[in-house]
């Protein structure tokens, strides 16, 4: 098994309750991001125990949800129902289970510094999604990642602190991947939790690409 899978089934129990900036910055970022679900098909890689994935299927007329975690998408089967919500164990490096040029909006969440090589991610996304969909990306800042931040997680058990391995994608490597896999960018945020000091680095970086059916001629052989 892979260790960010092995450490994410360590982190399962205790993910939803344990304190988190990032998940609950996450979380807000998504619901007040005007993005449009009505409607949509919806793919979400990288589910975990479904925080995002509930929303989701509140407002889609459907979702798929993967992730490689089995204890993660445990608690997100229990947490979300509807024969409109699929889950499914899969590596998203991989070929998603999913039809081409199928869906309107791709979610995910806080997986990529999981993931060294973004490309096949946007590549997948870029497959599955018709033209004029959309695909939303939310991660923890480089800035934050560069000043020593990290997925982290005290064991209930052992009472050990786990590091998620993680990788630090710089906000030009995920726009730079997502052209060349044919996205063009329709909206950046950096954010900052309430409360953080006025010096800190923003803890969220949320993009937004739209598919557009043209390869960037550039960038596309890297
Ligand atoms: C920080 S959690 C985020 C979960 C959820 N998106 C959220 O925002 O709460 C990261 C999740 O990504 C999953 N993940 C990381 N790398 C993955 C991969 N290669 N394939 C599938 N899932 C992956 C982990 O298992 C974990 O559930």
């Amino acid at each position: 098994m892979d260790d960010v899978s092995r450490a994410y089934d360590q982190w399962a129990p205790s993910y939803d309750s344990d304190r988190n900036a990032t998940r609950d910055l996450d979380a807000f970022a998504l619901r007040s991001s005007g993005l449009s679900l009505r409607d949509a098909n919806v793919v979400e890689f990288g589910c975990g125990t479904g925080k995002n994935s509930e929303w989701i299927a509140e407002h889609a007329r459907s979702l798929t949800a993967m992730d490689f975690s089995p204890a993660m998408l445990r608690r997100a089967r229990e947490r979300v129902r509807g024969d409109h919500v699929r889950f499914v164990q899969h590596d998203v490096r991989t070929t998603w289970p999913v039809e081409s040029a199928t869906v309107d909006v791709v979610v995910g969440n806080l997986v990529l510094e999981h993931v060294e090589q973004l490309r096949p991610v946007f590549a997948e996304a870029a497959r599955v999604l018709r033209v004029g969909g959309a695909l939303y990306v939310a991660e923890l800042h480089p800035y934050k990642q560069w000043r020593g931040s990290q997925a982290h997680f005290t064991d209930g058990a052992s009472g050990e602190v786990v590091h998620v391995p993680a990788f630090v994608h710089a906000v030009s490597d995920y726009i730079t991947d997502a052209l060349a896999v044919g996205f063009t960018l329709t909206r950046i945020c950096e954010l900052t939790e309430g409360g953080a000091e006025p010096d800190a680095p923003p803890r969220l970086l949320t993009l937004v690409f739209q598919r557009t059916g043209v390869v960037a001629a550039y960038g596309a052989a890297g």
